[in-house]
């Protein structure tokens, strides 16, 4: 698909080497289907922290992953550590991504074809601060602008700054998020229910679209 192989190895010198870290860049179905388990797994770890509080459940994360894993234009960056996968991050054209949320775009009146979804990004906590999180970025928006699309947008959960399970050193991704020329698309937000850790029953969050150019 436009010239993009299915594996693409990134390495960033010698802090990656010395931490036995690896960057691989898939597409297609098979190579996504084969990462699956992996991402999954990563995504119930990791999400189970605020600000997601994401109490994971298995069989709703693969059947997710399968459906996303088929879309048109779909890439899967993994980082390994060894041979161990220890981060992942997805992405999809927001025109093959789950209609949920692409709405939020067309009601708007923002044309959805040209946008780049990245979906998640999800990193053990062991391994953060190596730029992983900088790779991520800069191999999904290369997909992007390979599929010739214009932007990439993604969206953050909106918790409140006096949220009880906030940890005191928690440390929000806006400044990154900035620095990588994201901003926070005026009034493009979405509803997703999900089972916060210790809660009964799902509630409601508002999630905030974020976006920037691809040139
Ligand atoms: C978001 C995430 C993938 C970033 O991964 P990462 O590999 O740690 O990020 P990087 O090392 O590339 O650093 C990105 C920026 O974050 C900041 N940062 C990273 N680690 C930091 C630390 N320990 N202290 C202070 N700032 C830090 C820096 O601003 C850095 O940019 P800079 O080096 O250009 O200044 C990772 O933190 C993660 O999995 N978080 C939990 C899940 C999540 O919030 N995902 C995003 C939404 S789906």
């Amino acid at each position: 698909m436009h010239g993009f192989s299915h594996r693409e190895a990134y390495m960033d010198g010698a802090r990656w080497r010395r931490a036995g870290m690896r960057v691989e860049v898939l597409t297609g179905e098979d190579a996504i289907a084969g990462a699956i388990p992996d991402v999954a797994a990563l995504r119930i770890a990791v999400f189970r922290d605020f600000p997601y509080l994401y109490d994971g459940d298995a069989d709703y994360e693969r059947a997710y992953l399968a459906d996303f894993a088929v879309a048109a234009g779909a890439v899967v960056v993994v980082a390994r550590a060894g041979a161990r996968v220890v981060g992942a991050a997805t992405g999809v054209p927001l025109a093959a991504a789950e209609p949920e949320w692409a709405a939020p775009f067309e009601a708007r009146g923002l044309p959805v074809d040209t946008r780049f979804y990245c979906a998640e990004s999800v990193l053990l906590p062991d391994w953060r601060g190596l730029g992983i999180g900088h790779a991520f970025f800069d191999a999904r928006e290369a997909h992007a602008r390979r599929l010739g699309l214009s932007h990439s947008c993604f969206c953050s959960v909106i918790r409140p700054g006096n949220h009880p399970a906030r940890p005191d050193a928690y440390r929000s991704n806006d400044a990154f998020w900035r620095k990588r020329g994201y901003r926070p698309l005026d009034g493009v937000t979405a509803r997703f229910s999900w089972r916060d850790i210790g809660d009964a029953e799902e509630t409601r969050k508002m999630l905030q679209f974020w976006e920037r150019t691809l040139s």
